[in-house]
């Protein structure tokens, strides 16, 4: 099985998505100021702050049993998890094969020499608006190791990713607005080649109509009994 999440799967954490107008966390910053390289170039203390904030505020959060059931789902099946998101409620859930196909808010680099930054993080108590982005010893800026806007996908996680929908036997994509490429395009992969695609999502995407089913239901609460639903689902 290969799970596509998105950040609808961490909503029931308490984890804002990003285009959920009312909560989502593009209407409090502009994104494009936030996740390009050009932002980060014009303001790197702006973007560090928000991501620094985005980290911290992972370790207050729990995986929800949507995190919890596709992890059991490992007990019979392999399974592969391919995200969009940036945390890692995935592995705390459990799962054991999660490909970061924009990166994690958990590994930061430098933005010059691209080594892994293993330093200390500046604290942050409490969100504000800037932080100094720890310096390399190179003299380049430390940055968190996120995919932005216009950057291309880490090669390694993309081709992992490509490998498990091709080898799916059904791909489970789950919360999604599935508009943003090249990652949307894997539940299109999956369906060209004829294997079954369920989307898991409350609200239509530009795939609900294409896909195998599509449950008008949140992560949480489909996915924990979703297995036993495959046979009628799947007809
Ligand atoms: N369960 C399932 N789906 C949900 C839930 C939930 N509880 N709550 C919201 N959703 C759905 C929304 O209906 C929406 O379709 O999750 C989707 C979230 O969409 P986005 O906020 O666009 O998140 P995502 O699809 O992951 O964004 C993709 O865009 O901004 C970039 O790099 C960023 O990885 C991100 C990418």
């Amino acid at each position: 099985m290969t799970v596509l999440s998105g950040a609808g799967m961490s909503a029931e954490s308490g984890v804002p998505t990003f285009r959920d107008v009312e909560t989502g966390l593009w209407a409090k910053v502009d994104p494009y100021e936030i996740s390009s390289s050009d932002g980060w170039r014009r303001h790197p203390e702006k973007v560090w702050a928000w991501y620094l904030w985005r980290h911290y505020m992972m370790k207050a959060v729990d995986p929800n049993d949507g995190h919890r059931a596709v992890a059991a789902w490992q007990d019979g099946a392999e399974v592969h998890v391919v995200t969009q998101n940036v945390d890692d409620l995935h592995e705390r859930a459990g799962s054991a094969r999660v490909h970061h196909v924009h990166g994690s808010l958990f590994s930061f680099r430098c933005d010059r020499c691209d080594v892994p930054y293993v330093g200390p993080l500046p604290p942050m108590p409490e969100p504000v608006e800037t932080v100094d982005p720890p310096r390399c010893a190179c003299g380049g800026l430390i940055r968190p190791d996120v995919v932005w806007f216009g950057e291309p996908l880490p090669s390694e996680e993309w081709d992992r990713s490509v490998e498990a929908v091709s080898r799916a036997d059904v791909a489970i994509v789950v919360g999604t607005s599935a508009v943003v490429y090249p990652a949307a395009g894997l539940p299109e992969m999956a369906l060209a080649e004829g294997i079954p695609v369920i989307e898991v999502n409350p609200e239509e995407t530009p795939l609900s109509d294409r896909v195998t089913i599509s449950l008008r239901e949140t992560s949480a609460t489909a996915l924990p009994g979703l297995l036993q639903r495959l046979p009628a689902l799947l007809g």
